[in-house]
């Protein structure tokens, strides 16, 4: 007798149905297909163009509100800085500002865009492992509240950047726990191989040293293990103890230790991975730091803003061989990189009303960049579709525009924001003109 069948097969990709079920930003209306809150995305298509990014503000402010609500409710005062590189767009930071954001820069246009957004620079913390002395002076001009260091090398920066400007500037030492986040090779930041902190071993010596050291002022400690962190929260867990410990042997040493702050990488669900929450991870962190009497940070990007977005696509043609069905886009890897850079599977769903019933048959969704890797999705279900039919990518909102390009010479998409019954471009989709501006030819070309 064949073995019964599994009651969830986990290698069957979920419905339309189910992925809408879980975005309830997102619904299908008999007349207007697929809605954000109440604007048609076909409206949106019509008035913009394809493809654009799509957010949702309802979203955000949803999303950012649970995530301080769990803190909350673990008595976690905790600052959330979101990471602007996840989603670096104006109006969604404006937004995110509003409802109390700090940020969390890495480069003196994520502080420039931060602080147009409305971000006081004493809630912006500057990360990352190769700060410019210019990047460095220029956030130490701008007062920035904290400067994460990565390393002995960047604390000598900082300093000198720092005495230039007559300033002296609170930084947290980064370190790297050497822990396995279980999550995609190239997002992985916390194992000792990565180029990420300074090791536990190491970070108690240049704590020291750093109180010595003018122009800065230790306030802490920070830790970031890596972003898509769906495996549970026992990566986390080990970290924080890690980073604990360590604040007890600095304060035992007599070195005081004001803040902690726990990085980023709350995963979400694309598929049907296992949906860490904010108040499991306020859990691990009431349990491994709460009692150190610190103020906590955190660095939140994707699991805010991921889940707002779509990339809104229209179908170019569809081309039938021998053995594939392959459904062409006018959004391509240089847009949403995501499934090229880290085989991510993003959730496609179609836009008009009809083809949510209408019969699936297995496809290969791709863009028209010329190469391979331009290939969003393999035998996935999607209905026939006409040229000019809507598609949407789900949860595009963090890593999506930001990590977008214009190559083969293909302009950025626009960028839109829905709130209720509103919409606005804001982020207007690139020219063809502002695409060839900056280029010259030598004179000697005459
Ligand atoms: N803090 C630091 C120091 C980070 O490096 C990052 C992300 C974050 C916070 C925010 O992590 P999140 O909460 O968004 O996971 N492009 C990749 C993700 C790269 C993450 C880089 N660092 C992707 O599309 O999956």
């Amino acid at each position: 007798m064949a073995a019964p069948a599994p009651l969830i097969d986990t290698d069957e990709d979920p419905s339309f149905a189910d992925l809408l079920a879980q975005r309830p930003h997102l619904a299908v209306h008999a007349h207007d297909g697929l809605t954000m809150e109440d604007v048609p995305l076909a409206r949106i298509a019509r008035e913009v163009g394809t493809p654009a990014w799509v957010y949702s503000a309802g979203t955000l402010r949803r999303r950012f509100r649970a995530l301080r609500a769990a803190l909350e409710e673990a008595r976690l005062p905790c600052d959330i800085h979101f990471a602007v590189k996840a989603n670096p767009n104006l109006a969604v930071l404006r937004t995110l500002a509003a409802e109390g954001a700090g940020a969390d820069i890495v480069s003196e246009g994520e502080l420039r865009l931060a602080l147009a957004a409305g971000i006081d620079p004493a809630h912006v913390v500057f990360s990352g492992v190769g700060k410019t002395m210019d990047e460095l002076r220029f956030a130490i001009g701008r007062g920035v509240g904290q400067i994460n260091a990565e390393s002995a090398e960047e604390v000598a920066m900082i300093s000198a950047a720092a005495t230039a400007l007559g300033r002296t500037v609170d930084v947290a030492l980064r370190v790297n726990p050497d822990v396995d986040a279980r999550t995609h090779a190239k997002i992985t930041t916390g194992r000792s191989e990565n180029k990420f902190g300074v090791a536990i071993a190491d970070a108690s010596a240049l704590y020291a040293r750093m109180s010595a050291t003018p122009g800065l002022r230790p306030v802490g400690v920070a830790v970031h293990i890596g972003s898509q962190i769906t495996a549970g929260m026992a990566a986390y867990a080990t970290a924080y103890r890690h980073l604990a410990d360590l604040v007890r042997e600095l304060r035992a040493a007599g070195l005081p230790v004001e803040r902690v702050d726990c990085g980023g990488g709350l995963g979400i669900p694309y598929r049907h991975e296992p949906a860490p929450s904010p108040a499991a991870l306020a859990g691990a962190i009431r349990t491994t730091l709460g009692n150190l009497g610190v103020r906590l940070m955190m660095e939140p990007g994707r699991w805010i803003c991921g889940p707002a977005g779509v990339l809104l696509a229209s179908v170019v043609i569809e081309k039938r061989t021998a053995t594939r069905r392959f459904v062409i886009l006018d959004a391509a890897m240089n847009d949403l990189v995501r499934p090229a850079m880290y085989e991510a599977w993003h959730g496609i769903v179609p836009v008009a009303p009809a083809a949510f019933a209408a019969a699936t048959s297995p496809c290969d969704v791709v863009g028209p960049v010329c190469e391979t890797g331009d290939t969003f999705a393999r035998n996935r279900g999607l209905p026939d579709l006409e040229p000019g039919s809507l598609v949407a990518f789900l949860d595009a909102g963090a890593y999506g525009a930001a990590m977008s390009s214009t190559y083969n010479a293909r302009p950025l998409a626009a960028e839109v924001l829905v709130d209720g019954a509103r919409f606005a471009v804001v982020r207007a989709r690139q020219t063809q003109e502002a695409l060839l501006a900056g280029q010259r030819l030598p004179d000697w070309m005459g």
